[in-house]
Formats: structure tokens, C-alpha cells, sequence
């Protein structure tokens, strides 16, 4: 039985600054079900961080609305976390004061904090690190502390902005397997935005390719393939290829 947990009806975002009207977004609806992990693919500047961010809360609709679990979703909440491209971390504090910051300004007593910090610390893999300053890691590792500091808190969705955009292409590899390794062990909903076609395959169990500015939904692909893909086989890169003429005609190379 699959379930409908997010569901996203006719959003509409047009910023307005001084006398300027942007239209960012338009005749957005989907509906995504729980534990999947969808990705969102399109040209630059396009609006993929506008619905990131409206499904975060951060910012409001000017028409339409996102509903998870049936309820809407105007503001933010512990039920979904964020992964920032630039990582957003503190660099001076540890990996652990890091992770547990969210739990702090949540009130959560010390004793609880530290344990649930810990165990996604270890998930991903950093315990070695837990009381190095974020500064003294890599990318990678930073990247990491971001994922671990958005898991602790134990949201229903994950909301994933270019997260793997700053790391070196090998890194980011890793980064893509250990990512899927650490969703086997939780039933949490992913949307991630990415400009890389190759990343989205890897991932997704379907990409939402978008058209240029206003974002307007151009193709849902879906990828039933099991997981972990190789990117060498034959179905791979026939997806990968037509998937770049379609970004093409819109205007844009793979970043
Ligand atoms: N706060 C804002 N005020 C005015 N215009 C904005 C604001 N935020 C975004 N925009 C505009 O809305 C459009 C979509 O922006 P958005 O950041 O959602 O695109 P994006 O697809 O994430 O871009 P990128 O691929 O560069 O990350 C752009 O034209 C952008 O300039
Ligand atoms: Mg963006």
C-alpha cells in the first residue's frame, strides 16, 4: 500500500521586490508518497529552491498550497529539515554541538541530546570526529555533519538543495552511495534538488524535470530500477542521454 504524504496542489510563487514581479513558479501540483525519494532537475534559476522552500515553510505561496499528511504546511516545522549547499554549519563548534544544535532550541534535556546526536553521528559514519570543529573537516565530512544535523530530529521529509554541489566529483560519489545507505535504514521522504542528471539517476525513484523559469513541471521519469544503478549500464546512459537533449531544449548544459 503506498500513501500520499505530501501533496502539493497548483502552487504558484511570484516574488515581488521593488516594482519587479518574478514569477517563479506556476501550475505546480504533485503528490509524493512516503519514503520516496524524489529529485527535482532543471535550468538554472529555474525556481528549484523556491519549492524547496515552500515546502519548508520558509517562504508562503502566492497561490496554492502544500499539504503533508493532509495537513498544510505554512510554516516550518520539526517535520521536515533542511540540507544546505553551503552546509550552513558553525564552523567553530564540533561536529556535536552542531548536530545537536536543532534539539537545543528545541528544549530537548541534555542527557537526550547527546544520544540522539550520537547515533546519527555514527550513522553517518563521522564518530571518529564527533568533538573535532566543523572547520577542520572536508567537504564531505561537512556535508555529512549537515545530513546528520538534519536526520536527529527525525523528520518525516528531508528537503536536500544541491547538497552535493561543492564536492569534488569522486567525493560526491561516495557522498550519493552513503546517502542511499543510510535512507535503507529509515522511511524518510527525500526531495532533492540537483543540476546533475547523472546524480538524479543514481538516486531518484522519480526525477521531476522542470521547465525554464516560470518552473512548470516538464516530465516525470520514473526509475524503477533496484539500487545500487551503475552508471556504465546501457539503460543508464540511454536515460542520462535523453534526459540531457530534453534539459537541452530548455536551454542548459549539466552544471
Ligand atoms: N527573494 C527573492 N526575491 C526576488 N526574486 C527571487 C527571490 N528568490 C528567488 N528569486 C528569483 O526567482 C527565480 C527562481 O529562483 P530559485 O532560487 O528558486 O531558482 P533555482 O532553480 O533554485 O536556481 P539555481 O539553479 O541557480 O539554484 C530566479 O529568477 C530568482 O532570481
Ligand atoms: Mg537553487
Amino acid at each position: 500500500m503506498t500513501e500520499t504524504q505530501i501533496s502539493i496542489r497548483n502552487l504558484k510563487k511570484v516574488y515581488k521586490r521593488d516594482k519587479k514581479e518574478t514569477i517563479a513558479l506556476e501550475d505546480f501540483s504533485l503528490d509524493i508518497e512516503r519514503g520516496e525519494l524524489i529529485t527535482i532537475v532543471g535550468p538554472s534559476g529555474c525556481g528549484k529552491t523556491t519549492i524547496l522552500r515552500l515546502i519548508a515553510g520558509l517562504i508562503t505561496p502566492t497561490s496554492g498550497e502544500v499539504l503533508i499528511s493532509g495537513r498544510p504546511c505554512s510554516l516550518p516545522g520539526a517535520d521536515r529539515g533542511m540540507v544546505f549547499q553551503d552546509f550552513a554549519l558553525f564552523p567553530w563548534r564540533s561536529v556535536r554541538k552542531n548536530v545537536e544544535y536543532g534539539l537545543e532550541v528545541a528544549g530537548v534535556p541534555k542527557a537526550e541530546r547527546r544520544e540522539r546526536a550520537e547515533k546519527y553521528i555514527k550513522l553517518v559514519g563521522l564518530d571518529k570526529f564527533i568533538d573535532s570543529r566543523v572547520y577542520e573537516l572536508s567537504g564531505g565530512m561537512k556535508q555529512r555533519v549537515g545530513i546528520a544535523r538534519a536526520l536527529v530530529n527525525n523528520p518525516d521529509v528531508i528537503l536536500m538543495d544541491e547538497p552535493f554541489g561543492a564536492l569534488d566529483a569522486q567525493t560526491r560519489n561516495i557522498m550519493q552511495v552513503q546517502l542511499l545507505k543510510i535512507l535503507e535504514k529509515t522511511d524518510q521522504t527525500i526531495i532533492f534538488v540537483t543540476h546533475s542528471v547523472d546524480e538524479a539517476i543514481f538516486l531518484s525513484d522519480r526525477i521531476v524535470l522542470l521547465t525554464k523559469r516560470p518552473a512548470r513541471i516538464k516530465e516525470i521519469v520514473d526509475i524503477p530500477w533496484p539500487r545500487p544503478r551503475d552508471r556504465a549500464d546501457l539503460e543508464f546512459t540511454a536515460l542520462r542521454k535523453r534526459i540531457l537533449k530534453e534539459l537541452e531544449d530548455e536551454n542548459v548544459m549539466e552544471g
